[in-house]
């Protein structure tokens, strides 16, 4: 099978030019002007960008968590990335308690079998460091697992000891695997939220006081160091302000293996949010917690100036009203006390339009690093690169064509995530995906998915590198 996409402009992380994409089959196989299109199928791109799909390295579907399961299952969350111009991610299976990490690797196999719609990996989180789990770690590499998620926060659930993050960073720097972190001091969050609900604070806002950004720096600090001493990859997740970001600016700058990452809502969502009265605040209780509109700005900065290397989403939805007509339960868990709130933002179909619109038309970023932080880097960091997260002759066809100048407001009554709230309600964005194509296959046309459910294809990551 031929298609050739005709009269676009095409832009990667480092360049944007005129040219026509040749696909044969699953992958690119030519970039040039003018070229022949005799047995291709032509897809006019005149007037629209062809990027390389957006990959979100960092989402949870079908997960377990606080007291209930999320909303999204592989299927809903990967047929909103499509929508929204994601054409691969990366979802965090769980080790559980007394199982091996392969165990859990094999759990989330089985949640997305016959489901998918995009392109898919796992990191594995190791939440029962044994002696045998610990040794397991190098072996994740054979079944295409090349990162590795430590919690230091969620105290009694999946936190781990130093030691266990030590002894986990030996060995993903012995088997270069990336050592991600969620980087928090558990210790202290799980102390904060005794006091607060004793003291009988139990409203959303108090879920703020209890997750202090100072201890968010000094967890970040401490992975960073432990990564120094061992020289293992690092990678910071979901990192939400200025205190976690300058220590990782100064792990960079002495020149450590060290990378992080930012989420969508942490430029977008603020700690006024939840302070409303009422329990509105609810819907945007994740760790670690929104911060302040300066904060945003920091990330803005530290997204350009190369800190920060990617965007994910953190993607973990629960609705604001669940439990009803057999939904899951969700963020309504939370009204008998702050700490029962299922924590986590959905997002997974938005990043894509809501970076480019606040980030490229907003004069924060350029068009390349757009592209760089949204699919390139991920790629690289996720060991996924150069098969995806560009647009060269060998890679995956993964291309998104974006019309920069539609417009589209956001909302809940229109996303496809099933999730009954949208962090993003109503706002205006210019510039959205027309077209998802991956593997040389077109998955969303003009608001219709084109594929059945077991289409995305899992892939197999090796050789992250720190970008
Ligand atoms: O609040 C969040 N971030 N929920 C998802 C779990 C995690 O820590 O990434
Ligand atoms: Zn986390
Ligand atoms: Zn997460």
């Amino acid at each position: 099978m031929k298609t050739i996409i005709k009269n676009g402009t095409v832009v990667t992380a480092s360049d944007t030019f005129k040219a026509d994409v040749l696909i044969e089959d699953e992958k690119i196989v030519m970039i040039g002007t003018e070229l022949p299109a005799e047995g291709a199928d032509v897809v006019d791109a005149r007037g629209l960008l062809v990027m390389p799909g957006g990959i979100d390295a960092h989402t949870h579907l079908d997960m377990p968590f606080g007291g209930t399961d999320t909303a999204d299952d592989f299927y809903t969350g990967q047929r909103a990335a499509a929508f929204g111009g994601t054409t691969c991610h990366v979802d965090f299976a769980l080790q559980q308690k007394g199982q091996t990490l392969k165990q859990g690797v094999e759990m989330w196999q089985k949640k997305a079998e016959g489901k998918t719609i995009i392109d898919y990996g796992f990191h594995v989180a190791l939440t029962d460091p044994t002696e045998e789990s610990i040794n397991e770690i190098p072996s994740l590499v054979d079944i295409g697992v090349c990162s590795l998620k430590v919690f230091q926060a969620y105290k009694g659930a999946f936190m781990v000891d130093d030691t266990a993050l030590y002894k986990a960073m030996q060995k993903t720097k012995e088997a270069d695997i990336m050592l991600m972190t969620h980087s928090e001091n558990g210790d202290a969050i799980a102390l904060l939220t005794d006091e607060l609900v004793s003291a009988g604070k139990l409203d959303p806002k108090y879920h703020l006081d209890a997750h202090p950004r100072e201890i968010e720096g000094e967890a970040t600090a401490r992975a960073i160091a432990i990564a120094a001493v061992t020289g293992a990859k690092l990678y910071v997740v979901h990192m939400s302000c200025s205190d976690s970001i300058e220590q990782m600016a100064m792990g960079r700058a002495k020149g450590y293996n060290v990378m992080g990452e930012t989420c969508t809502q942490y430029m977008f969502k603020f700690e006024d949010d939840m302070r409303v009265p009422g329990f509105e605040g609810a819907k945007w209780a994740c760790g670690p917690p929104v911060r302040t509109p300066e904060d945003a700005q920091f990330i803005w900065k530290s997204l350009r100036d190369t800190t920060l290397q990617t965007v994910a989403t953190d993607h973990c939805s629960f609705d604001y009203e669940g439990g009803k007509n057999g939904r899951n339960a969700g963020k309504e868990l939370g009204k008998e006390g702050w700490h029962k709130i299922p924590n986590g933002i959905p997002g997974i179909e938005d990043r894509m339009p809501v970076i480019y619109h606040n980030g490229v038309n907003g004069g924060k970023i350029s068009l390349n690093r757009f592209v760089a932080l949204t699919s390139t880097n991920p790629a690289k960091a996720m060991g996924m690169y150069p098969r995806k997260g560009t647009i060269s002759a060998g890679s995956d066809a993964d291309i998104v064509l974006w019309d920069p100048k539609k417009k589209h407001t956001i909302s809940a009554k229109t996303h496809h995530m099933n999730v009954d709230y949208n962090a993003y309600e109503g706002m205006e964005v210019e510039g959205m995906p027309v077209r998802t194509i991956i593997r040389g296959t077109t998955v969303v046309d003009n608001g219709e998915l084109c594929v059945e459910k077991g289409f995305g294809k899992y892939v197999y990551r090796k050789n992250p590198q720190i970008v």
